[in-house]
């Protein structure tokens, strides 16, 4: 059968779409479009519920599924006959965006708080953690970060154990509906350690002030190369780098709604100067704008590992008791992470002087801010590195 030049040209024309729609396909495919919270880097999460019991490597399971400072995870775990230890993994740190190593410390305390849920599942644990005096900026490899001695026993059922792989942090829109005073008051019963204290807010003046001080501290850090490079350090953008490296903030993890989501994986990456744009755009217009309650976890002393670990222990058990509660929560720490900076830079101490403002007593000093509320929609998976890869000692 013979063309037409025209027919010739239109068939081409249709051969060329059917290509490019199939290698947009095959990028779709390629970068995980299909697949999120599939393969390897999630296979902590998914197997979570059969492994949760199983013998001293699911403490430290526990501990991985923690939250973590922009999913630097950054700790090993040493297991040995009747205990498992916490170590610190200085190498995996954020740079100029936590010079003084306080979120890794906080971190390290999320973990911390996982850990002790799951041995008292198991059995019965003693912990044993630093004592106050030592800076966060000490840590280090060897000195354990915390120890749990293990002891027999019957193990209790607990709720927010059970709760560990169903919790992720939602930075999706929240929904209007606000937060009651039952769950507020529930959230500072959690707060019950002397180290510690939580400081919640819904109403104006402080709602809008701290919302103000989280979108202002992004303006800086954006403004500022080292940080914004630090930050981004941590981006992982394409599945190939989720598959080699199992760690780090993923588009996934933005809290897109579904079919933007899969747009975002079709396009190439964006600069870092929009993916800043970005951030603060959603910090405004999203995290900050669609939050009913902002909230604080403040210490006395900022720079102490003890003080640290316990806040961190304290945003875990937020987040969890939040999962079993039908609450999300996102950590917006941008205005403590710029008061850090400012110490490092010898800069005038502005932002700390604002926080303040909000604390009512300055021996208390925040070191965590977050949003918690309705989410529209669930949050996904962050990838986490394998046990194997994070365990050394005898195994059980
Ligand atoms: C100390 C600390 C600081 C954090 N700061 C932020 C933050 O400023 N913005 C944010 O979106 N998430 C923040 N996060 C959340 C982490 O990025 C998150 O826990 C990590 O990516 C792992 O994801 P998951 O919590 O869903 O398991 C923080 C978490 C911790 C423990």
């Amino acid at each position: 059968m013979r063309m037409t030049r025209r027919q010739a040209l239109k068939r081409g024309l249709a051969g060329v779409g059917v290509i490019a729609a199939g290698g947009l396909v095959w990028r779709a495919w390629d970068n995980g479009a299909f697949n999120p919270g599939g393969g390897p880097p999630y296979e902590l999460w998914r197997d979570w519920r059969e492994a949760r019991l199983d013998g001293k490597l699911a403490i430290a399971r526990a501990g991985i599924l923690a939250a973590n400072a922009h999913n630097t995870q950054p700790w090993s775990f040493l297991i040995g006959e009747n205990a498992i230890s916490l170590h610190a993994d200085p190498v995996r740190n954020l740079g100029s965006f936590d010079p003084f190593r306080r979120e890794m410390a906080l971190s390290l305390g999320c973990a911390v708080e996982n850990m002790v849920l799951a041995a008292n599942a198991l059995g019965d644990c003693t912990v044993v953690l630093p004592e106050p005096g030592h800076p966060t900026s000490g840590l280090n490899r060897e000195i354990p970060v915390a120890s749990l001695l293990l002891e027999a026993g019957a193990g209790k059922p607990d709720p927010l154990f059970e709760a560990i792989d169903r919790r992720h942090t939602n930075r999706g829109p929240y929904a209007g509906r606000a937060v009651s005073a039952e769950i507020k008051d529930a959230l500072g019963a959690l707060a019950n350690h002397a180290d510690t204290r939580l400081l919640l807010f819904d109403d104006d003046p402080q709602r809008n002030t701290l919302g103000r001080l989280i979108v202002s501290a992004t303006e800086t850090i954006i403004a500022d190369p080292e940080m914004a490079a630090d930050s981004a350090r941590w981006f992982r953008f394409s599945r190939a780098d989720i598959d080699r490296y199992r760690d780090g903030i993923t588009l996934d993890a933005t809290g897109l709604p579904g079919l933007v989501n899969v747009a975002a994986k079709l396009i190439p990456e964006p600069s870092p100067a929009v993916a800043d744009r970005q951030w603060l755009d959603g910090t405004r217009d999203v995290h900050v704008a669609t939050a009913p309650l902002l909230g604080m976890i403040a210490v006395r002393g900022l720079y102490d590992q003890a003080n640290a670990i316990e806040a961190g222990r304290l945003w875990q058990r937020i987040h969890l008791w939040a999962t079993v509660n039908g609450l999300a929560a996102h950590p917006l720490n941008q205005p403590v992470e710029i008061v850090d900076r400012a110490r490092q830079l010898g800069k005038p101490p502005t932002a700390a002087g604002e926080l303040a403002t909000l604390t009512g007593d300055p021996a208390w000093l925040p070191t965590f801010v977050f949003r918690l509320g309705y989410a529209e929609r669930p949050a996904r998976p962050s990838p986490r590195r394998a046990v194997e890869d994070v365990v050394t000692g005898m195994k059980d």
